[in-house]
């Protein structure tokens, strides 16, 4: 199969080298991201590979379509960047990689917590620099606080088991329940009644129209003052000027985020000699009380192991016309 590999870094690469001999596969790989302007690339591609940040919409589509392409392989597990409708008119497939590992994105959650309430990337610089004082690194105990989890899936789930280890008390949201949590003891509420109950909320359901901006300046109005929010899953979860204005007004207590609104245009990406031109992420980045990382949550060997087996099982399927079990419909 000939593949045209988009949003590639040095170590999407080595993955797929490192697993390529058993498939032979023909890979061009691309550091740019797939657009409707770069998608002129894709000419005698029969899969194109793309990830979060791929811009797979309608232009897109018929730009590739044209080009003969007939499956877009996502090395992730979130499909929201891809216009599902457009490519099944063009006859294309969309197939993903619906679970690599979730403990890598639940335990990422986890370290976002940690690292905000006990202030440790603080006390790492304040002690390689002779500071010793404790002032101000003052933290809280997780035991007995309420953890309020929206989306308990794969992710949702496995983050749920981790903190239970922790001695919190679990309200979750899910359109649909986990029966192996009601066993563990979480409880499932109303929306408003996790937004009400939590001291830290985190955040892993898909990201789509009914949860777009589920973070807003109603939901943040009732949530406990000086919660903490977790957002591991897609920026767009939460209306990131609504965040702004609730860590202003003290609202919100914590604010750990993996992913961003405007992520496309800044993340993955070494911008230390830039300008960023991003006025809400530099405001967020004024906030002593704002982590950010850069979409690393899934960034383990473990997960790029498994993402690099899953979407070349993908491709092998898709070529010998076998069942397509990943294929996202
Ligand atoms: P999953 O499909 O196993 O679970 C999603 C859960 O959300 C399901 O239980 C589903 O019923 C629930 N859900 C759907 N619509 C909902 C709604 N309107 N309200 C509440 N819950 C709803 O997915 P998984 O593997 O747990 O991943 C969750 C999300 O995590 C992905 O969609 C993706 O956006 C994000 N993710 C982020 C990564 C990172 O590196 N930061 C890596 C992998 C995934």
């Amino acid at each position: 199969m000939k593949i045209a590999v988009f949003s590639t870094k040095s170590y999407d690469q080595e993955y797929f080298e490192k697993y390529n001999d058993a498939h032979q596969n023909n890979f061009s790989f691309y550091e740019t991201a797939l657009n409707s302007d770069t998608a002129k690339l894709t000419a005698g591609s029969d899969v194109v590979c793309v990830f979060v940040n791929d811009v797979v919409n309608k232009a897109t589509i018929e730009v590739i379509a044209a080009n003969g392409v007939k499956l877009i392989a996502l090395r992730c597990a979130g499909y929201n960047n891809v216009d599902l409708e457009a490519a099944k008119s063009k006859g294309i497939k969309v197939a993903r990689v619906p679970a690599y590992s979730p403990e890598a994105v639940a335990e990422h959650a986890l370290a976002l917590i940690l690292t905000l309430n006990r202030k440790t990337h603080k006390a790492y610089n304040r002690v390689r620099e002779g500071n010793f004082s404790l002032k101000n690194l003052i933290g809280f105990n997780l035991h007995k606080k309420t953890v309020g989890v929206i989306g308990t899936g794969q992710i949702g789930a496995t983050f749920c088991k981790i903190i239970k280890g922790f001695g919190c008390n679990i309200i979750a949201y899910d359109i649909a329940e986990n029966q192996e949590l009601l066993e563990l003891g979480v409880t499932y509420g109303s929306l408003e009644e996790v937004f009400k109950q939590s001291d830290i909320l985190s955040l892993h359901c898909p990201l789509n129209k009914h949860t777009k901006h589920i973070v807003n300046k109603t939901s943040i109005a009732v949530m406990k003052e000086g919660v903490m929010i977790i957002n591991t899953s897609r920026g767009a979860l939460i209306n990131t000027a609504d965040a702004i204005e609730g860590l202003i007004t003290k609202k919100i207590g914590y604010l750990g985020i993996d992913v961003y609104e405007q992520e496309e245009n800044l993340f993955f990406e070494d911008l230390s000699e830039h300008i960023i031109q991003d006025e809400q992420i530099l405001r967020l980045l004024s906030f002593p009380n704002v982590l950010i990382t850069s979409h690393q949550a899934y960034f383990t060997k473990e997960a790029m192991d498994q993402i690099t087996i899953t979407t070349l099982e993908n491709i092998k399927a898709f070529k010998d016309n076998t069942e397509l079990i990943n294929e996202v419909k």
